[in-house]
């Protein structure tokens, strides 16, 4: 029997329901539109197109791994960040909606227009380009100890034709002193015995880029050690962090010297972002 668009996908989305997916329609149209390479638009004015057997069975297996729990981020190799088509690989953490606060946050400081800043543990490089594409003017840089990060990184500002300079360092031991305006990071926080890290995407994606040392903290610590070195009076750190973390983070920021903490919510209403700033002199 013809296998049609939309035969395909009312099994799919039940097959992915059945397993638990939440969003089993959009994954199914996800999928189907990059077999086909076309928009959902495409799905809904051609139901009744009919799949070749090639398609059937490269559709076959995307749905099998993502019935098997596999990040739908992977299997279609690349995800949206801030209206930016990102490069995804298991070397690193696949950008989350919610790390879009941490770039708004960034942009509302200001719009001068030629700030020096610097994005640790860019991963895909989600931060650092998002940046870039809304403040051509400043100098964006960015690291990862991970080298296939760095590589991925690269890659994905080479294809957004953004000029980032990424590096590889272990926080900042490759990092000369500076004078960034602005240090931004989303860590690495989880706590080693957090249930989270047993669900969902979560389960594949490398530790490294989720878990922050015995307490969840440590990336924090390791950052806020170099800052004296590196951020310029009057200039602002940004972190991300997880969602009970703000007070223990705050706390940190104060110790480390910084002045005017403040907190911010993500779109859940969740405390997701600590800001401070470096006093000026
Ligand atoms: C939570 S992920 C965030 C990735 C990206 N910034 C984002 O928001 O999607 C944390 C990143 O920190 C990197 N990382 C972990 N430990 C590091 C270290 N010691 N030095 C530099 N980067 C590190 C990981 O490789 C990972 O890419």
């Amino acid at each position: 029997m013809a296998v049609t668009l939309k035969s395909w996908l009312l099994e799919a989305s039940r097959q992915l329901q059945e397993a638990g997916q939440e969003n089993a329609r959009q994954e199914a149209e996800m999928l189907l539109c990059q077999q086909l390479q076309k928009n959902t638009a495409y799905l809904f004015a051609w139901p009744e197109l009919t799949l070749t057997p090639i398609q059937q069975e490269q559709l076959a297996s995307w749905l099998q791994q993502r019935l098997d729990g596999r990040p739908l981020a992977w299997i279609l190799g690349a995800w949206e960040f801030w209206g930016l088509r990102l490069e995804v690989s298991p070397a690193t953490l696949i950008p989350r909606a919610d790390t879009e606060c941490l770039v708004e946050q960034a942009l509302s400081l200001g719009e001068a227009p030629a700030l020096r800043v610097m994005d640790l543990g860019t991963g895909t490089g989600a931060l650092a380009l998002a940046l870039k594409k809304e403040r051509p003017g400043w100098q964006v840089e960015a690291v990862d100890f991970q080298p296939a990060a760095v590589t991925l990184a690269r890659k994905n500002a080479r294809q957004l034709e953004l000029d980032v300079r990424i590096w590889q360092s272990d926080w900042w031991q490759s990092v000369p002193p500076g004078d960034y305006d602005l240090i931004l990071s989303n860590p690495p926080y989880i706590h080693p015995d957090d249930p989270h890290l047993l669900q969902g995407d979560v389960r594949f994606e490398p530790q490294t880029a989720l878990v922050g040392g015995d307490d969840g903290l440590e990336a924090y610590r390791k950052l806020l050690s170099g800052i004296e070195q590196r951020l310029k009076p009057g200039g602002w750190l940004l972190v991300e962090q997880g969602y009970d973390q703000a007070e223990a983070v705050a706390e940190l920021f104060a110790r480390a010297g910084l002045v005017e903490i403040s907190g911010f919510q993500d779109y859940a209403g969740q405390p997701r972002i600590t800001q401070g700033r470096r006093p000026k002199v």
